[in-house]
């Protein structure tokens, strides 16, 4: 099956988790591009508000094309406690044409694996992931 593996990743670390998988799976990658994005401290206050208020944001085009992919594999970081603002509105933006879409949210806690943000999500966009899966990022 073509999978290609869609990633946002702001310190790098749910990218090398997306490598991992796409490696294993002989996946595609794509990775989110927010026009906007920050690094250190700042990232916590910005991304932290944007994921807050469900804020959408602008974000490149994506580097490759996704028509032709059967399976699509979304890692989402979760910021404060929900899907982060790039993924979120990535899946809103491409919501017309998901099929076979599966998520892993990654997240420093070892005890919650954010089910209830993919369930929120869900009921967001009116639509059903494939899997849900989530892994701890340390
Ligand atoms: C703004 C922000 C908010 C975060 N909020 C949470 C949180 O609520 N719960 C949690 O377990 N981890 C939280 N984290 C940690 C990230 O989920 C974790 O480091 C991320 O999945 C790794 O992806 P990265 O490549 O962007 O660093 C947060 C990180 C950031 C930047």
């Amino acid at each position: 099956m073509k999978t290609c593996v869609v990633v946002y990743s702001n310190a790098g670390k749910a990218f090398a988790y997306a490598q991992e998988i796409a490696q294993n799976k002989q996946a595609d990658i794509l990775r989110i591009e927010p026009k906007i994005d920050f690094k250190g401290f700042m990232r916590y206050v910005y991304w932290g508000y944007k994921a807050s208020l469900k804020r959408s944001v602008s974000l490149n085009p994506d580097a490759i094309d996704l028509s032709d992919f059967e399976q699509l594999i979304v890692v989402a970081p979760i910021h404060a406690g929900r899907i982060c603002a790039p993924v979120r509105s990535w899946l809103f933006t491409h919501r017309s044409y998901l099929k076979n879409v599966s998520i892993i949210t990654t997240h420093l806690d070892k005890k919650n694996p954010y089910l209830d943000a993919v369930e929120a999500l869900e009921k967001e966009m009116m639509f059903k992931f494939t899997e849900i899966q989530s892994k701890v990022i340390e």
